[in-house]
């Protein structure tokens, strides 16, 4: 059987070349993070809307201004108290934190990984362009944008490169064709092979590999859930991959137990994408939120914007759509009828809740 390479990220290397896929909200926290992690992969926090289920935010509270205010403040805590949590569970396991670049406190969010103990810093939804600056004063956190075309990757390393004089550690390449989650891709134009991973991949590993000197890695994301297609992803040029799904019906996920039974209990027929507030669609499962979003169906005129946390958000602006922050909470929590359970096209992978443990010794050969 074939032995997997070790991935190395700018100062880190994992055993193997698995990354998992920062899963929010609080659908990767500590305890996933850390088992991957422990278990010789990349754990990675998700830090969107940490601070929903926190002992630190009110979400009764009355006026907008505090609420606001004591949201993005529970979001710094909440992220700390979860790389603490993964630290102690992991002392010397390799832990990111995904940072979404739309996200309106990024800036703090970054700034609090970093000085908090994450080693690397995962970053999509948007370019990021100042993932440098913020992080300057630590050069050994690696730093690695989520991006789903070459160009995107282009326009990182020119643009760190004349600012801030740094290139990228690594990139993660999302395929909007199968990734869950937010789609890097309008729907219309999914079915367009240019935008898969086999025209993507190979081309954006040569034009790293032409144009610089220091091996910068391509991590491949979106539909890998077993050695075959994890060995599919390698041959193609990836020097590792990000599994978001697989990793759910887990004993380790952080989400409650019938969001795991909701996954496990999937097929692909069971995928739909959805639109969303920020204006690219979502691949999830399909329930009875997704089917009243899908026929436009307004959303509760009880739900209000209650922390303005994206930049761009049409729920807050013009009330179409829905509230992501509450549709994602909800769903981890339990409530997977009425909330937005994310799910990539590979759902179905398992046949029980499995230990990660057991779930990495499938993906890397016994
Ligand atoms: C439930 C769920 C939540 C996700 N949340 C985020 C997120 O907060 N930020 C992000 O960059 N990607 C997010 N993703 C994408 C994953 O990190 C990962 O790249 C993707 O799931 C890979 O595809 P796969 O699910 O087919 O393995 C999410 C995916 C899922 C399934």
């Amino acid at each position: 059987m074939q032995t997997l390479p070790s991935l190395t990220i700018g100062q880190h290397t994992a055993t193997y070349p698995i990354v998992q896929g920062g899963m929010g909200i609080r659908v990767s926290g500590a305890g996933l993070a850390a088992a991957v992690a422990n278990a010789g992969g990349i754990g990675v926090i998700s830090a969107v809307g940490l601070g929903m289920n926190s002992p630190y935010f009110d979400i009764e509270e009355k006026n907008p201004k505090t609420r606001q205010t004591q949201f993005f403040r529970a979001n710094r805590l909440a992220l700390i108290d979860e790389l603490r949590q993964a630290r102690a569970l992991s002392p010397r396991g390799l832990l990111g934190v995904n940072i979404m670049v739309a996200a309106r406190d990024y800036e703090t969010l970054v700034c609090t990984a970093v000085e908090n103990g994450a080693n690397l810093i995962f970053s999509g939804a948007g370019l990021p362009l100042t993932l440098p600056a913020l992080t300057a004063h630590r050069p050994e956190v690696a730093l690695v944008p989520i991006i789903s075309s070459v160009r995107a990757a282009q326009v990182i390393c020119k643009k760190w490169q004349r600012q801030h004089n740094r290139l990228p550690d690594a990139f993660v390449v999302e395929n909007p064709q199968a990734a869950g989650g937010h789609l890097g891709a309008k729907a219309e134009d999914l079915g367009d092979p240019a935008i898969g991973p086999e025209a993507v991949i190979p081309a954006l590993v040569s034009y790293l590999a032409e144009t610089f000197d220091q091996p910068i890695p391509v991590i491949a994301a979106g539909g890998v859930c077993d050695r075959a297609t994890l060995l599919h992803a390698l041959g193609l040029g990836a020097s590792g991959v990000q599994i978001g799904t697989r990793f759910i019906p887990t004993d380790e996920c952080d989400a409650d137990r019938h969001y795991k039974e909701f996954h496990l209990n999937a097929d692909p027929a069971d995928i739909v994408l959805v639109p969303s507030p920020v204006g690219l669609p979502g691949r999830a499962l399909r329930n009875a939120f997704v089917d009243r979003v899908n026929a436009g169906e307004p959303s509760d005129p009880k739900e209000q914007c209650f922390a303005n946390c994206l930049q761009v958000c049409k729920f807050r602006d013009r009330r179409e759509t829905y509230c992501i922050l509450r549709a994602l909470d909800r769903a981890c929590r339990g409530d997977v009828e009425n909330g937005l359970v994310f799910a990539g096209s590979s759902v179905g992978g398992s046949d029980r809740i499995q230990p990660v443990a057991e779930v990495m010794v499938e993906l890397v050969g016994g």
